[in-house]
């Protein structure tokens, strides 16, 4: 029993971009999705008593829950929203083992928090597959895609479950609404460098906006939407093949869809432009837009490069690449 008590679980889950096809998702089309080698990993531990307390050390927010009482630690009263996600994965890992237990959840991440990359739902998932192991549990995949999303679904109103499964999965999914998501097993390596503007946004606001324009214009916006599912398509050959050119140049032409329906931004305008510029293959926003971040497609001799004019434009860059791990459990 001492034995229980002590032991930790840890699992880890990647970051994720978005290739082609965000915003035009929203209107049926497909988006593509790539799993990156940045992580966010929980550690799970009993409690001797029934609190569930989190420690996020990249949200600089820790504290316990005790029923619908919170105790702050680290964060002040106002760091309870931002672990609220995480408490309710937990209170359904709890739920589905019908048990009453306190577990200790600490989170570390690599991702950028608030950057489109998916650091909520990777945090998430890795939480969901910590505290079911730690209980004995051995819960499918497809059943931890659903804990995370539905936690996702009550913390963002209408997430397209993106995020949680691309951070299950790893890999490189299709992603189209009312469809299962497709493994499109790409065999290619996928040398990318990410800048973040850092410049805040809301996703929310961006697909409203969207929503707008596609309210008064709504045969342009059937053309780009249409438009946004040939480039998704041929995207998806060019990486079968491993035709990165071809891929570059279909980013490219996906941003400047994307400037269409106006969510670029001219902090993403500048990293994009220096990012070609300095020989990039394509680049492109990537997720929501408005600010947040931009991904460039290079040659593998030319990241450095690239990720260096980023920075010289005033971003924060770091090179990546497709990773095929998906959730995993850490030993
Ligand atoms: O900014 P992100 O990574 O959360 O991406 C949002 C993607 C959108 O297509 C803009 C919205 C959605 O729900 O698919």
């Amino acid at each position: 029993m001492s034995d229980l008590k002590s032991k930790t679980v840890t699992a880890s889950a990647p970051a994720k971009v978005i290739l082609f096809g965000e915003h035009f998702v929203v209107y049926g089309q497909p988006a593509i999705v790539l799993a990156i080698d940045k992580r966010a990993s929980a550690t799970a531990q009993m409690r001797k008593d029934t609190r569930i307390s989190i420690d996020s050390g990249d949200l600089g927010v820790a504290g316990i829950f005790k029923g619908e009482r919170y105790q702050a630690k680290k964060g002040g009263i106002k760091g309870r929203v931002k672990l609220e996600p995480v408490r309710s994965v937990i209170l359904q890992v709890l739920e589905r083992a019908e048990k009453k237990k306190g577990i200790d959840v600490h989170i570390q991440s690599d991702i950028p928090v608030s950057a489109g990359l998916g650091s909520s739902a990777a945090v998430a998932t890795s939480t969901v597959l910590a505290v079911s192991t730690l209980l004995g549990m051995e819960l499918p995949k497809p059943e931890i895609f659903r804990i995370a999303y539905e936690s996702e679904r009550l913390v963002h109103g209408t997430p397209s479950g993106i995020d949680p499964a691309i951070s299950t999965y790893g890999g490189a999914l299709q992603f189209q609404r009312d469809k299962d998501f497709v493994n499109l097993n790409i065999e290619a390596n996928i040398p990318l460098v990410v800048g973040n503007t850092e410049v805040q946004r809301s996703t929310g606001e961006l697909v409203a906006r969207v929503r707008q324009m596609n309210d008064k214009f709504p045969s342009i916006m059937r053309l780009m939407v249409v438009t946004s599912a040939r480039i998704a398509s041929e995207g998806v050959e060019a990486l079968r093949t491993g035709n990165l050119q071809t891929v570059g140049t279909l980013m490219n032409i996906n941003h400047a869809l994307l400037c269409a329906i106006d969510v670029s931004h001219e902090s993403l305008e500048r990293l994009v432009h220096t990012a070609r510029k300095s020989g990039a293959y394509g680049a492109k926003l990537t997720g929501g837009g408005g600010g947040g971040c931009m991904i460039a497609l290079a040659e593998e001799k030319k990241l450095g490069k690239v990720m260096a004019a980023i920075q010289k434009a005033g971003g924060t860059a770091f090179q990546a690449r497709k990773t095929d791990e998906g959730l995993r459990l850490e030993r």
